[in-house]
């Protein structure tokens, strides 16, 4: 594995300060993508398995909700320390498992650790609020209280960030955790572990469930009445199941689901400005970010410029192991991914739509496809209506800003938006059109942890980040006092 820091490879599940095996002796497979080669075992945990974690939490819920939000906050602040004394090892691990570059793994450890060092910040401003009676003798107060067991469910695409944005917040707030990490990277989950361990949680505040029985897992994590909070990074397909399963016991969801980004470049925006931050908004992680462009619209004077502009950087972005020096995109996670962009190519091509860049599966590796630019796209392509998920770019030629405006809204999905103009006023107007929860003006990288990270629509409910993200992770109690006379 060649870590400076060998503690961070672990392999077994994390439950109660303690590195556990399933009850069931049973282990599963982890493959890196860039070769298919095994990495690891690692522990397959079971209903039963996830009811010890669940037990494990509750218990230490009791005392760490009791610790002063100073207390938390110190020990946050270590693990936030930790994650970036060892940001070289857990990038490492993170592009074995995962397959992005190794600059952008070590991108993602850091930013994933800054929404801990941010929320050992807001441990220590969870204020309440004192309200002005309704009669003479009331006084008003409220006090915001940790829910409770939290499950985090987690993707693969930011295997480090997804958990540290759920976990840091619920923390802080004083809640305890149950994670259950991707099977497909589960060992940067269990690195961060290993991390906290040492940072000095009690036992049982943080839990790791790894398996690849997702569904199972998360059917006990819902239904159990010990659990207050469901957090979920993922497609919006089991978002939407997750939130049925969580119905029975009426819990607080947060789902950050699915998207459809539109990045409109009108006829006024600096064009080489916009070409970067399409490519950079594009082909992050090889394109499967929930975030990343969907569709991108280019006003009808500059559609041929910038196509020309962005065919020409996007060709130059270097493909490869993720541990090569100068590589930009990395494999794609696993074959269903790769086949379904394949299938949406065909379908554009079909359709009338040319490729400028691009278009095929490629070498080191069968998981490879080639960053792709598809000229001409039409709304009743795939690539329109679909989440491409994976580093195909298809580009709409539009002429109105209202017309722009209807197609970019055309979609269930409402995570990110981006656009590129110079007018102030049309950027006004533009940025208040778009029905999507967060919006890039002039820039294609909207992600940090001060800011509120999240969508609107079928693209999921709640906010990551920020001063508002730890909202999720409380209750307000209102507290009516009388008799004052
Ligand atoms: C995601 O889209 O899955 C997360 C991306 C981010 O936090 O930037």
């Amino acid at each position: 594995m060649n870590l400076k820091n060998f503690a961070l490879y672990q392999t077994q599940s994390y439950v109660n300060g303690q590195w556990i095996d399933s009850e069931s002796n049973d282990t599963f497979e982890v493959v890196n993508p860039y070769n298919g080669k095994k990495v690891s075992d690692v522990v397959n945990c079971n209903g039963k398995d996830v009811e010890l974690a669940i037990k494990a939490a509750s218990e230490a819920f009791k005392i760490w909700k009791k610790f002063t939000a100073g207390k938390r906050s110190k020990i946050l602040k270590n693990w936030y320390q930790l994650q970036v004394d060892n940001a070289d090892d857990l990038a490492r691990l993170l592009t074995i498992e995962q397959g992005k570059p190794l600059a952008e793994a070590k991108g993602e450890i850091l930013y994933g650790a800054s929404y801990v060092e941010w929320f050992a910040e807001e441990a220590k401003r969870n204020y309440g609020d004192t309200i002005p009676g309704h009669q003479a003798d009331k006084r008003i107060v409220t006090i915001k209280q940790p829910v409770g067991v939290v499950g985090a469910i987690t993707p693969w695409n930011f295997p480090s960030a997804m958990i540290t944005r759920k976990v840091a917040p619920a923390l802080a707030a004083g809640c305890t955790v149950v994670i259950k990490p991707s099977e497909l990277t589960p060992l940067s989950a269990l690195a961060l572990a290993e991390l906290a361990d040492q940072a000095g949680f009690p036992p049982g505040v943080i839990n790791i469930i790894t398996s690849n029985r997702a569904a199972e897992i998360g059917e006990v994590l819902c239904a159990s009445s010990k659990v207050r909070k469901i957090s979920f990074t993922g497609s919006t397909r089991v978002g939407k199941i997750l939130l049925k399963q969580c119905a029975d016991t009426v819990k607080k969801v947060s789902l950050e689901l699915g998207g459809n980004a539109p990045f409109i470049v009108f006829d006024d925006a600096d064009i080489d400005s916009a070409v970067e931050g399409a490519v950079a908004s594009k082909y992050r992680n090889a394109g499967q970010t929930c975030i990343c462009s969907n569709r991108i619209f280019v006003q009808d004077k500059i559609y041929d410029t910038f196509i020309e502009k962005y065919s020409e950087a996007v060709k130059s972005q270097k493909l490869g192991s993720g541990l090569e020096k100068g590589v930009i995109v990395g494999p794609m996670i696993e074959e269903k991914a790769i086949a379904s962009v394949e299938d949406v190519v065909a379908d554009a091509l079909s359709k009338g739509a040319s490729i400028t860049t691009g278009g095929k599966r490629s070498e080191p590796g069968s998981l490879f496809y080639e960053p792709t630019v598809l000229k001409n796209a039409k709304p009743d392509m795939k690539v329109f209506s679909q989440e491409i998920f994976g580093p195909v770019a298809p580009v709409f030629r539009f002429k109105t800003e209202e017309e722009v405006i209807a197609l970019a809204n055309d979609t269930p999905y409402g995570l990110a938006s981006y656009f590129y103009g110079r007018d102030y006023a049309l950027i006004w107007r533009v940025a208040e059109a778009l029905e999507y929860g967060m919006v890039g003006i002039n820039t294609g990288m909207i992600s940090t942890a001060v800011a509120p990270f999240g969508g609107i629509k079928e693209s999921g409910t709640g906010r990551e980040g920020s001063k508002y993200g730890m909202n999720d992770y409380l209750e307000i109690k209102y507290m009516c006092w009388g008799g004052v006379e």
